[in-house]
């Protein structure tokens, strides 16, 4: 299989080490990868007959700049190049989230799926807002697209909803779905601080971005709620239908008098299917031990589905962090190379 990366970030990194470190497994599946492109936003590197990975991450590792890399760096080799080549079968997006137009990635995600790349993203800006779009465009093209990564990175949840229900109606998704406003909490209730440490410190260890906005405010776990809706439920919602509330507000003292309940604060983001409609929420919400979200700490994560015939699913897990991200984008991988499809 010939592949393409755009973005060379946290992500796209920790994705050609994983690369590099199960290349023995991946060809005990069949998998003889071969990394044509990688793209950054000044320029890449390209070889037809597949980049050295181990030789190429050692440069990056010394040299900011991948277009002078001496082996087919060139300011020259970027998405036009590609589309011109059409050398690869699948392409990898891994730039930047922007959920007001979804670009550079859309137009990434859009153009390969026309040229007849399978796409699997990490990007949830094209994801939540055009997904139906690019999913018939996907299935006009007879491609595969893989979106494991883009409702909180390792935790199994819009595969499962897609593979696991599949046959159900789904009646409820209820989620902890961003990581780093689950370690701030939590933080707050280990160490009895008060929002602002806790926040400092996991901008400190590098859970926090140093502009925090869109996982306190609430926008991340909305942003996944709604591909998850979308997507599972058949809706085509917009970050206009969530009420969002953020986590910026708490108070030690609130979660003190919710421990002395023997409760927890959460960030949930919930959307149900009512009598007149589709309520969709994220709030900062108490939830005692018989909810089973209240166990899901730190870094962690968690999905929650109701349908109507296979009942209540929780899956809990896939802790934040730019592995455990790129671990979900080569899942994807492996499946689509296996043949499962995800767009039918
Ligand atoms: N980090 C996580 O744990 C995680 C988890 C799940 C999903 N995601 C998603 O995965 C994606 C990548 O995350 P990340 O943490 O790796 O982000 P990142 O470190 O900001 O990397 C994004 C990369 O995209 C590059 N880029 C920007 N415009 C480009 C263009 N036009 N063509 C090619 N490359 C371009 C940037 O290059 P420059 O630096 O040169 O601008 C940057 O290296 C994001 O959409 C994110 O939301 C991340």
């Amino acid at each position: 299989m010939r592949i393409a990366i755009i973005g060379f970030g946290g992500v796209g990194k920790a994705l050609i080490k994983l690369l590099i470190d199960k290349k023995a497994e991946l060809l005990n599946e069949g998998m003889d990868l071969k990394v044509n492109y990688v793209i950054g936003s000044k320029g890449g590197v390209y070889d037809s007959d597949g980049i050295d990975l181990i030789k190429f991450m050692d440069y990056s590792l010394k040299n900011k700049n991948i277009f002078e890399y001496p082996c087919g760096g060139s300011k020259d080799v970027d998405f036009q190049m590609l589309l011109d080549y059409k050398d690869v079968d699948t392409v990898i997006e891994m730039t930047h989230t922007n959920i007001t137009d979804g670009e550079p990635g859309m137009s990434h995600i859009l153009k390969s799926l026309q040229n007849g790349f399978n796409v699997i993203t990490a990007n949830k800006g094209p994801i939540l807002l055009q997904y139906n779009k690019l999913k018939k465009v996907a299935k006009q093209n007879n491609v595969q697209l893989g979106i494991g990564c883009t409702t909180g990175g390792a935790l199994p949840s819009i595969n499962s909803g897609i593979i696991e229900l599949a046959g159900s109606k789904i009646n409820s998704i209820e989620g902890i779905l961003n990581g780093t406003t689950n370690f701030i909490i939590n933080e707050m209730e280990n160490n009895k601080t008060e929002y602002a440490e806790a926040l400092k410190k996991a901008q400190d260890i590098g859970i926090a971005e140093k502009n925090p906005e869109l996982d306190v405010d609430g926008w991340d776990t909305a942003t996944k709620l709604l591909i998850l809706t979308n997507v599972l439920m058949d809706e085509n919602k917009t970050l206009n239908d969530v009420n969002i509330e953020g986590i910026t507000k708490i108070k030690y003292s609130d979660i003190q008098e919710a421990l002395n309940e023997g409760k927890k604060y959460k960030l949930v983001g919930r959307a149900i299917r009512k009598e007149n409609g589709l309520d969709i929420s994220v709030k900062l919400e108490k939830i005692g031990p018989e909810n089973p979200l209240y166990v899901v700490d730190g870094k962690n994560k968690a999905v929650k589905y109701n349908s109507d015939t296979l009942g209540d699913l929780t899956i809990i897990g896939g802790a934040s962090g730019v592995t455990p991200a790129a671990a979900s984008v080569l899942r994807d991988l492996i499946n689509i190379n296996r043949g499962f499809k995800y767009i039918i």
